[in-house]
């Protein structure tokens, strides 16, 4: 089983993706752009983090890959799944970036918030953004309907200084809106 857009599928990791995985956990760009991070993470941690990931249900990872070629292009998370609430945390990166810039960010967005309200019964998700992250930004509240609920103040510390963290979300109530007037499902 896969989560269907219409330019990806998210699947679940396999054991052949951790070369990949490994590469883009030690791309310092990469990681620039993302909230988390570590110090250069070995082949073997990856590894280790993987194998925790199968007796984990409540953090859920998936690779992005085309549906054109199967190109794997990066990855989709949907993490602190909170049943009771209804809510959860949800975050991607393109990893190679001769993908990004092409509306396979929208379409993962899309994809994930049709799962999770379609099929998981959640009410919003959540998102944080590091405020210089301003394709970020233009993919979740500007394309993909989230709105900015929030800004934590000299949260993240890169490149020397601190930088704000904005809290971005999702309802339901939003994607449908979204899903309906932008007919993205219909295109
Ligand atoms: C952020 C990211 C997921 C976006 O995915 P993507 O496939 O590039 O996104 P899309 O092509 O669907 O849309 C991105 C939009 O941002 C715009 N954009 C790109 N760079 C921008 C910038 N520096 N400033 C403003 N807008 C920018 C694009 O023009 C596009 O809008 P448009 O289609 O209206 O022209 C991807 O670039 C990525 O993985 N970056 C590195 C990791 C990362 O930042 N992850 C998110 C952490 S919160």
């Amino acid at each position: 089983m896969s989560i269907l857009g219409l330019k990806v599928r998210l699947r679940a990791i396999e054991e052949t993706d951790l070369p990949v995985l490994h590469q883009w956990a030690n791309d310092a760009d990469l990681w620039t752009m993302l909230g988390g991070w570590h110090f250069p993470k070995s082949l073997a941690s990856t590894r280790s983090w993987f194998e925790k990931l199968r007796s984990d249900a409540a953090n859920q990872r998936f690779i992005i890959e085309t549906l054109e070629a199967g190109d794997v292009i990066g990855t989709a998370n949907l993490v602190s799944l909170d049943w009771k609430n209804r809510n959860a945390f949800h975050g991607m990166s393109l990893g190679s970036s001769a993908f990004r810039g092409k509306g396979y960010g929208q379409d993962t967005v899309m994809a994930m918030m049709r799962y999770v309200f379609d099929e998981l019964g959640l009410e919003r998700l959540d998102g944080d953004i590091i405020s210089y992250n301003e394709a970020s930004l233009a993919l979740y509240v500007g394309k993909c309907g989230w709105t900015i609920e929030g800004r934590q103040r000299r949260w993240h510390y890169r490149k020397g200084q601190f930088w704000d963290k904005i809290l971005v979300g999702i309802t339901r109530d939003d994607y449908y809106a979204l899903a309906k007037d932008t007919g993205y499902w219909a295109s």
